[in-house]
């Protein structure tokens, strides 16, 4: 039987499809995880190529150093991928061929109390990628943010009952900060007694903090930019999402690079007069798990996968 807590790639086979792995080529596993699905897929591929593995979590690049670390086709990296261009000058990296991102959280990090990423296990309210690096944890967010911005956070993050559950969290914690993901549960629920769809009221809340805390659309936005930059011409992006607010960044983004257009993400009307696209889309239509991929491992139920190649400088 699978091992609940044991993580299992999502869209695996239809993302290494679409890399057409090239024996001699270098690609970057971007979130490699605890267990490095893509990357050790990418390995069995490989002749004289490499494969770089990225994650921001320093626990779960551990274990995957001492996994696959002695591959001498193997470069592993604490590092976000926010930071993919700075990492590549500084370790004088040579360009890509293909590049994965698989968003999110392992089954791992969320089946570990320790990690607060949970509201089904009490733990610290941490919620951060890399738990003790820079930056406001997800306790610091719950009991310094103002009423309005909780607000908005949650709104961002598609909970309906936003107002209510962030004044319930404002006047919970006039009696002491939250420091649990238990206490912040308990204050949700109270909160939007009535969340309908059999949805709990924290589920929401619980992702909206995790973003905030690991900054994941700003992230997102600069990782596909600099995964797109650091390509050789052909090389191929591959990104999987499992949330609206995710999958509709990499939308527009990509839609927008495909044009041409080097506008910010979410600016509505270009203004840059749209020149040269880097890349045109693989896929129009996002590909999706199939049935029994999802009977198989419940997690791939929201996953969408969205597929860019990197294109000459040269017009065609
Ligand atoms: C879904 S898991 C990856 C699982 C892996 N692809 C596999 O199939 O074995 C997502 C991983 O991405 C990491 N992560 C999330 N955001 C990141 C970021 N901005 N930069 C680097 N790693 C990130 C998380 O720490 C987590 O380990």
């Amino acid at each position: 039987m699978e091992d609940k807590a044991e993580h299992v790639s999502v869209l695996l086979e239809e993302t290494i499809e679409a890399l057409s792995v090239k024996p001699d080529g270098v690609y970057c596993d971007a979130t490699a995880g605890k267990r490095g699905g893509f990357a050790k897929k990418i390995l069995e591929k490989l002749a004289t190529g490499m494969v770089v593995g990225l994650d921001a979590d320093p626990e779960a690049v551990e274990s995957l150093k001492a996994d696959i670390g002695g591959d001498r086709r193997a470069r592993i990296y604490r590092a976000n991928f926010r930071d993919m261009r700075e990492l590549w000058e500084e370790e004088g990296l040579p360009g890509l061929d293909g590049v994965v991102m698989d968003l999110g959280l392992s089954t791992e990090q969320l089946a570990d109390p320790r990690r607060g990423f949970s509201f089904s296990s009490d733990g610290p309210l941490n919620m951060k990628y890399w738990a003790d690096g820079p930056g406001p944890t997800a306790a610091d967010i719950v009991n310094e943010a103002a009423e309005e911005e909780l607000t908005e956070m949650f709104f961002r993050w598609g909970e309906r009952h936003a107002r209510r559950i962030a004044r319930g969290i404002c006047d919970a914690r006039r009696s002491g900060r939250i420091e649990t993901t238990g206490r912040l549960a308990e204050v949700a629920r109270k909160s939007a007694p009535s969340a309908r769809g059999g949805r709990d009221a924290s589920t929401l809340i619980f992702l909206a903090l995790r973003a905030e805390a690991n900054r994941e659309l700003e992230a997102l936005e600069k990782g596909v930019r600099a995964a797109v930059d650091l390509m050789n011409p052909g090389g191929v992006l591959c990104v999987i999402t499992y949330q609206s607010a995710e999958d509709g960044l990499v939308k527009r983004l990509t839609r927008k690079m495909a044009r041409g257009c080097r506008c910010d993400e979410e600016r509505e009307s270009c203004v840059c007069g749209e020149g040269t696209a880097d890349i045109e889309l693989v896929n129009k239509k996002v590909i999706v798990p199939a049935k029994e991929e999802i009977a198989r491992n419940r997690r791939a139920r929201s996953a969408k996968l969205r597929i860019v190649r990197k294109l000459t400088k040269e017009p065609q």
